[in-house]
């Protein structure tokens, strides 16, 4: 008994075994589905987690690499947030936030604007990082329209962005690949080239680069009329397409654009606030800027209960405030918004951050995390190797001359994963990359595992392909 509860399968029993569950989750369509595979799919059951491992239901132990999705910040088992998310369910689990006010949601709003930027002084809560991205393109929309330029709408993104699910958050994402086979708004949503310096033409210097990403965006507001321009919306380093770290100085010099023109700033900060890089928000402490909206989610909650939340700028506010009447209400806000439990969640993860300075903690951890990570530069089938704060991304080359590149491309990245995760280590697969974000609590000697494994996994995957025939590097 102790044994199956130590690998959480006690619960496991109580709804069947391995395989019983995992055809149950087969009419659970996940994120990213491949309907090809629906019913048949074989998920590992995680069934238990320790600080920055995951055990699955045969009670095999993986390094936690993406920290869930990007989320699990300050590692798993921290009772403290189950019990406060506890006692706030059993005492009051629910209020309507359209009525009512309850302490987590205030206490929450308070201490986070502690932290928050310039004058983002005002917080919309919600429950995903797509809610927030979502909810801070409309305040904008919304407030445009109050100051009498409903036309000032057009929102410029990135190619490579990942802003989320909802409609509108992903038809800012930039990622072709995840466009091919829906419908996505194009009328006033517009894409700039990625600002990855891995993939800057041949003799560009990195400053040269920088300096042509600014001017896309400056040529983009002139090309559409900054009177038409409402907003920029960048993650300061675009997390999901694979770790993208714009060159030094661009997120300075593109708000600085958008404060010539008139246009407004959101930085998604849904993965690079709550630690991860070695702060409470990166906007100003690790890029610079004090923009004019903040969306987060993720580590907020450290992925213990859904929680988002956007930070909106005394200014944008006042403005709107002074331009409307009574009746112009910011008709936005979810059944969830400021959910007790939630914010519960939110305030034991910031105590959490707060007294083992878990920021601190990935300012002095994070050199040796990517200067381990840069070893992996010798492995032939390593392309590039990049990272920031506790991120990193390994992004592989087959030879684009090969006949099925793109098809490998497109299996590389698994590939290396199902050799990691046998060893013992989970990644984030993206098509031909290999992205971690570990728990914030990671030590120096759990890195080292993290890299030695996953130097076998792609020692492993690039021996495979050579036994194929279909990489000669
Ligand atoms: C930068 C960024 N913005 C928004 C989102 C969407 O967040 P969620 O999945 O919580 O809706 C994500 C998710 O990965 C993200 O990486």
């Amino acid at each position: 008994m102790s044994s199956n509860n130590a690998a959480g399968l006690g619960i496991l029993e109580a709804g069947g075994g391995t395989e019983e569950i995992q055809a149950k989750d087969n009419k659970f369509v996940h994120p990213w589905e491949d309907l090809h595979n629906l019913g048949k799919n074989k998920r590992h059951v995680l069934t238990r987690a320790e600080g920055i491992y995951v055990y699955d239901s045969d009670g095999k132990r993986y390094i936690d690499g993406p920290a869930g999705m990007w989320c699990v910040n300050v590692g798993y088992g921290r009772s403290e947030i189950a019990d406060a998310v506890a006692k706030q369910l059993t005492e009051m689990p629910y209020d309507s936030p359209w009525s009512f006010a309850n302490i987590p949601a205030a206490q929450l709003a308070d201490r986070l604007t502690a932290y928050t930027p310039g004058d983002l002084n005002y917080v919309f809560f919600t429950t995903a990082g797509s809610l927030s991205v979502d909810s801070a393109l409309r305040f904008v929309m919304f407030y445009n329209t109050i100051l009498g330029r409903p036309e000032k709408r057009h929102i410029i993104s990135r190619q490579d962005a990942y802003h989320g699910s909802t409609y509108l958050s992903a038809s800012c994402g930039g990622k072709e690949r995840d466009k091919v086979f829906q419908v996505f708004e194009k009328d006033f949503i517009h894409h700039l080239p990625s600002p990855n310096p891995y993939r800057r033409p041949e003799g560009m210097t990195v400053e040269a680069f920088c300096d042509a990403k600014v001017a896309d965006l400056e040529n983009k507001i002139l090309e559409l009329g900054a009177e038409n321009v409402a907003v920029f919306i960048a993650e300061p380093i675009l997390a999901s397409a694979g770790v993208i770290v714009p060159p030094p100085g661009y997120q300075k010099k593109t708000l600085e654009v958008c404060r010539r023109h008139d246009v407004l700033y959101i930085s998604d900060e849904v993965v690079t606030a709550f630690g991860r890089c070695g702060e409470i928000f990166a906007s100003e402490s690790v890029f610079d800027i004090v923009p004019d909206i903040i969306a987060t989610a993720k580590g907020i909650s450290s992925g213990y209960l859904p929680l988002g939340a956007v930070f909106i700028s005394d200014r944008l506010i006042e403005e709107a405030r002074s331009a409307g009447t009574p009746q112009s209400v910011f008709a936005n806000g979810f059944t969830y918004s400021g959910h007790p439990a939630s914010c519960a969640a939110g305030l034991a993860t910031l105590d959490i951050l707060e007294r083992e300075k878990i920021p601190e903690h990935v300012r002095e951890i994070a050199p040796y995390f990517q200067e381990r990570w840069q070893e992996l530069r010798d492995i032939p089938l390593v392309g590039d190797v990049r990272g920031a704060g506790l991120m990193a991304c390994v992004e592989c080359e087959i030879d684009p001359e090969g006949e099925d590149s793109l098809k490998l491309d497109y299996e590389v990245g698994t590939r290396i994963d199902e050799h990691c995760q046998e060893l013992g280590l989970i990644l984030r697969p993206s098509i031909n990359m290999c992205i971690v974000s570990p728990p914030c609590t990671i030590t120096c000697e759990q890195i080292d595992e993290m890299v030695r494994i996953l130097r076998t996994g792609i020692e492993k995957t690039m021996e495979d392909l050579r036994r194929e025939g279909r990489f000669s590097g």
